[in-house]
């Protein structure tokens, strides 16, 4: 298969999904409207929906897998990058990281003002969960009950995965170690910032791809702990790419983390554990993945995540 065209594809594919479940921008409401468009459309990786997308599809057979994806997969596809970029948008704000750019062009707050950034965050999550409900009735046009079961339990992984016991508990943790003094700053506090603020959004969506298609309750535990691997290698390559790469390269500046005194896996084990310890965890994660089932396109997006530049 060849990659990079394949990754294209799928990638605009999901930006079509999520054109479609933005708001309209009229009325006195207009600028919000636009602040929430301007955020999701600025060309982000849509790494998570991918995710979901492939999990979904690593458990569906074929000839039900279009009809169920466009009822039940998609809503909860555009729900989570709704959810991420809302993330991104208030963690680039002053009060948190105070970044100026993001996803190739200037932060949201810096074009819209920062009331508008907070406000354009809010309302991406409570769209997030208006969409993930348009599933719902997708399962009872369709009659089916198991379906209606499945989105209760999505829902449910969505939002907690992205709540205090997931993002929002990492976000806090590495807000607060900011300040902390040396003798606070722990391996287990680093593991508990990586996998909550990024990991916990990446196992949502490789669960909630797996629930959706009906996989049971080991399988669906399986993919909580590939996603828990895959999250933290991600992390880890952010907090090497924010010393190693360029605004140009990255859509976002650099040397961001330093700044602001985070507490990242390089600041604590310095760059060449941080590239040995990417992939070890991926190459964990990729054999865990092949002994579920077979799908190789998301092999090769687990293995490209290793040497990602962007
Ligand atoms: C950035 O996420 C925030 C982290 C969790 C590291 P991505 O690197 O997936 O950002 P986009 O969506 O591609 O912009
Ligand atoms: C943020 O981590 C993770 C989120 C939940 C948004 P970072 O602060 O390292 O993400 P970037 O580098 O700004 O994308
Ligand atoms: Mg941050
Ligand atoms: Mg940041
Ligand atoms: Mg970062």
């Amino acid at each position: 298969m060849n990659f990079e065209p394949r990754r294209k594809e799928e990638t605009e594919a999901i930006e079509e999904i999520l054109k479609r479940y933005l708001p309209k921008e009229e009325g006195y409401a207009a600028t919000v409207s636009q602040a929430v468009s301007y955020s999701v459309l600025a060309g982000g990786k849509r790494l998570r929906p991918m995710l979901m997308r492939e999990c979904f599809r690593l458990f569906t057979q074929e000839d039900v897998r279009e009809d169920k994806a466009r009822c039940l997969l998609e809503p909860f596809m555009a729900a989570i990058e709704f959810i991420h970029t809302y993330s991104l948008v208030h963690d680039d704000l002053p009060c948190m990281d105070n970044d100026e750019y993001r996803r190739g062009r200037k932060t949201t707050h810096a074009v819209y003002g920062e009331g508008m950034a907070v406000l354009a965050g809010d309302a991406l999550l409570n769209l997030a969960f208006e969409t993930a409900t348009q599933a719902f009735d997708g399962a009872r046009v369709a009659g089916n009950g198991e379906w209606m079961y499945r989105c209760a339990k999505a829902f449910g992984i969505l939002a907690g995965k992205a709540g205090i016991g997931g993002m929002i508990g990492g976000q806090c943790a590495d807000t607060q170690a900011e300040d902390f003094p040396e003798e606070r700053i722990s391996q287990e506090l680093l593991l508990y910032i990586h996998e909550n603020k990024t990991a916990a959004m990446i196992e949502s969506a490789m669960m909630i791809g797996g629930i959706l298609a009906g996989c049971g309750e080991e399988d669906v535990r399986c993919l909580e702990k590939i996603g828990s691997k895959i999250g933290l290698a991600f992390q880890i390559q952010d907090d090497i790419l924010d010393l190693t790469s360029s605004l140009e390269e990255l859509g976002k500046q650099t040397g961001s983390d330093l700044k602001n005194h985070k507490v990242t896996y390089v600041s604590l084990n310095g760059i060449e554990n941080s590239v040995k310890e990417v992939r070890r965890l991926s190459k964990e994660a990729l054999s865990s993945l092949k002994a579920l089932g077979n799908n190789v396109f998301l092999e090769m997006l687990v293995e490209d995540l290793i040497t990602r530049k962007k």
